[in-house]
């Protein structure tokens, strides 16, 4: 049973449940780009992008990283934890793609010497700005231990899924994370990892349009978008997950 509407974003809805502290998180087929100037649909990208969540959501735990995930409990719902999300988007990158490329001149596809941390705030009226560690504190967003710790939690985490996608012959490119804390304070991995919120190149193809496996097919109109979805879920799901005792 589904409980009331709590908050419905560009890819998912949040739904309350009879527990206050697991909330139900579903996700949509809708996709948008560019701030939600661009918007169509990927056929069944809420069920894809629901399994390769919850799939990597239970790599990364076995591998000590503490998420909001609980279960999946349909094709395209799961439940989570409730949080708090702090309105800071956590951004890593391994190699040059996207915004950095813009910003600062770097070549696309140029591997950086270590993974780069970047923030953002997470606010649409003013799309997404990039922010310093002061910003954070004079905005309040998070205190500076929670900073320090977001940054070690996003390196981990970017450490972890390169040791996955290394296993689905997908580089990692970049991706974000959203973070909140629990009831307790305790900062966890939250929303979604899936080809919406990562870069991945197929390592077989060469070709630089045709080896991109995730959202940027829709955000740069290079059509076969449901495919490389389908295609990403299809290796993801065969990637072992370790038992440890
Ligand atoms: P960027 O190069 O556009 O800054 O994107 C960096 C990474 O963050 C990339 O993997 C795509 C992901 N991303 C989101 O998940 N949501 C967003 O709104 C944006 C702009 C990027
Ligand atoms: N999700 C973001 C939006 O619509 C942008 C993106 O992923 O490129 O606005």
């Amino acid at each position: 049973m589904s409980g009331t509407k709590l908050y419905e974003g560009k890819a998912k809805i949040l739904f309350t449940t009879d527990d206050p502290n697991i909330l139900l998180s579903q996700y949509k087929d809708d996709a948008t780009a560019f701030n939600a100037l661009k918007k169509g649909t990927i056929a069944n990208k809420g069920e894809m992008n629901c399994a390769i969540a919850s799939h990597i959501f239970q790599y990364l735990e076995a591998n000590g990283i503490a998420t909001h995930f609980i279960s999946q409990v349909s094709p395209n719902e799961m439940q989570v934890a409730a949080v708090k999300i702090l309105a800071i988007e956590v951004v890593v990158r391994n190699i040059a793609a996207g915004s950095i490329c813009k910003r600062l001149g770097l070549e696309k596809g140029q591997t950086l010497n270590e993974p780069l941390v970047e923030f953002f705030y997470k606010n649409d009226d003013l799309g997404d700005p990039l922010i310093t560690e002061d910003h954070i504190a004079m905005l309040e967003l998070a205190t500076p231990d929670q900073v320090s710790q977001l940054r070690k939690l996003a390196l981990d985490i970017n450490h972890h899924l390169q040791a996955f996608f290394e296993q689905c012959n997908l580089t990692l490119v970049d991706f974000k994370v959203e973070i909140g804390a629990n009831y307790q304070g305790k900062l966890l991995l939250a929303d979604e990892i899936s080809p919406d919120t990562c870069r991945l190149w197929d390592k077989n193809i060469a070709d630089p349009s045709d080896r991109i496996m995730d959202k940027d097919r829709f955000r740069q109109d290079l059509g076969k978008i449901a495919e490389a979805y389908q295609e990403v879920t299809k290796r993801v799901l065969a990637v072992k997950i370790p038992i440890h005792p």
